[in-house]
């Protein structure tokens, strides 16, 4: 570990807000009242639509947005109406916002160079980080000398460079191409690994927030639908809107009434037990469906699409839809109907008018679910 890495560690701040809100003016309210603690050192990832929010609330916290009430305390101190420079927090942005005129080393040092850092103590730094992040060689270099990548590196370096308690990053990997996405997300995992600062990190890239996050923030109308670990945001979602944010496909959802005994879609089938009555909506993921001779459910296929590791069934049941992931190997017949069955444990079920999961809702249903074998 360099000494940056030590002393990016020590500084880890919990940040915490207090009945925060934004508004523009009584229409436009972007933050309704919103509490949320992330603690030192964990790495949040907040996914969520356009609009939703999410920038907002992260410059709320960087200090480039003024919050309209609440408080945001950082480190045990309250830092709202405090400038930017003072919150201990560096950010890193989408479009990297270089200096082109500046070589690669006076762009990461120039804001040690504001707060007055001699030039020796600068020129330490700036070998330190670079050579953490791989830049030792560019270090003359212009910014349009180098790569997308290497340009998201140098707006990394300079973030750190101060060695913040606080990285925020929006969307810092949208314009990069998908190979130099899953190299810097690689890159940023690493990184976080050795520096452990509190970090916050804004996408709409779902594969980023399940690969980075110790815990993902599901905003939604600047509202939080759920804030939890990869694993319980996949498996145990707690609202439709979630359910259907992650997952490439997402999780299908279908209409369905129960009697007190069964679950039925709207053309009269049987797809699940369940002794709750009334209009629900059923969650199932497409790798959860299995397609068996006999399955109790049927279905009509409307269109395939061969990803080559697996099959994408698109298939109508009783008028709704539901999508089928094969599993590698699979061979479907190139038949019209398909014979279905959906394991009670990889049942979803939620409220019909709120969306709301309501768990344990199946007979015998394990809290944590477990793999499917059987397939056939
Ligand atoms: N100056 C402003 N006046 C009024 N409304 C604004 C202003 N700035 C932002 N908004 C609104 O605030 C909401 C949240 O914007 P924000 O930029 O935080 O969204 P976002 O989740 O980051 O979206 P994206 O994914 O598209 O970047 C949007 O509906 C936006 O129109
Ligand atoms: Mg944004």
């Amino acid at each position: 570990m360099t000494a940056i890495d030590s002393a990016i560690r020590a500084a880890a701040s919990e940040i915490k807000l207090a009945a925060v809100t934004k508004a523009y003016d009584a229409k436009t309210v972007v933050i309704p009242p919103m509490d949320v603690t992330l603690r030192p050192g964990e790495f949040t990832v907040i996914l969520g639509p356009s609009g939703c929010g999410k920038s907002t609330l992260l410059q709320m916290i960087a200090g480039l947005e003024r919050v309209s009430s609440g408080k945001i305390i950082i480190g045990g101190r309250e830092v709202q109406d405090l400038e930017p420079k003072h919150r201990g927090c560096a950010m890193v942005f989408q479009n990297y916002a270089l200096y082109p005129h500046m070589t690669v080393a006076e762009n990461m040092a120039y804001s040690l160079k504001v707060s007055g850092v001699s030039k020796i103590k600068r020129m330490v730094r700036v070998e330190a980080v670079a050579k953490m992040l791989g830049l030792a060689d560019y270090l003359a270099r212009k910014p349009g000398q180098l790569s997308g990548g290497q340009r998201q590196r140098v707006a990394i370096g300079r973030a750190i460079i101060r060695e913040p308690g606080v990285l925020l990053f929006d969307e810092p990997l949208s314009n990069l191409d998908a190979q130099l996405r899953h190299d810097m997300r690689v890159e940023l995992a690493d990184l976080h690994r050795r520096i452990g600062a509190t970090s916050v990190f804004v996408t709409h890239d779902q594969v980023e927030a399940m690969t980075l996050a110790d815990r993902i923030l599901i905003l939604n109308k600047g509202t939080i639908e759920q804030f939890d670990t990869p694993k319980a945001i996949y498996h145990s979602p707690a609202s439709v809107f979630v359910a259907k944010f992650i997952g490439a496909p997402p999780m299908n959802i279908l209409g369905v009434t129960g009697d007190g005994s069964v679950l039925r879609t709207g053309d009269g089938q049987i797809v699940a037990h369940c002794e709750k009555k009334g209009r629900f909506q059923l969650g199932i993921r497409p790798e959860d469906v299995i397609v068996k001779a006999g399955g109790p459910i049927t279905a009509t296929i409307r269109y395939r699409e061969d990803l080559g590791s697996h099959e994408i069934l698109e298939a109508d049941l009783g008028g709704q839809q539901l999508r089928i992931a094969t599993p590698f190997g699979a061979e479907i017949d190139a038949v019209s109907t398909l014979s279905l069955s959906f394991p009670k444990n990889r049942l979803h079920l939620f409220d019909g008018d709120t969306g709301r999961a309501i768990p344990q809702s199946f007979e015998g249903q394990d809290a944590i679910r477990q793999p499917v074998k059987e397939y056939q």
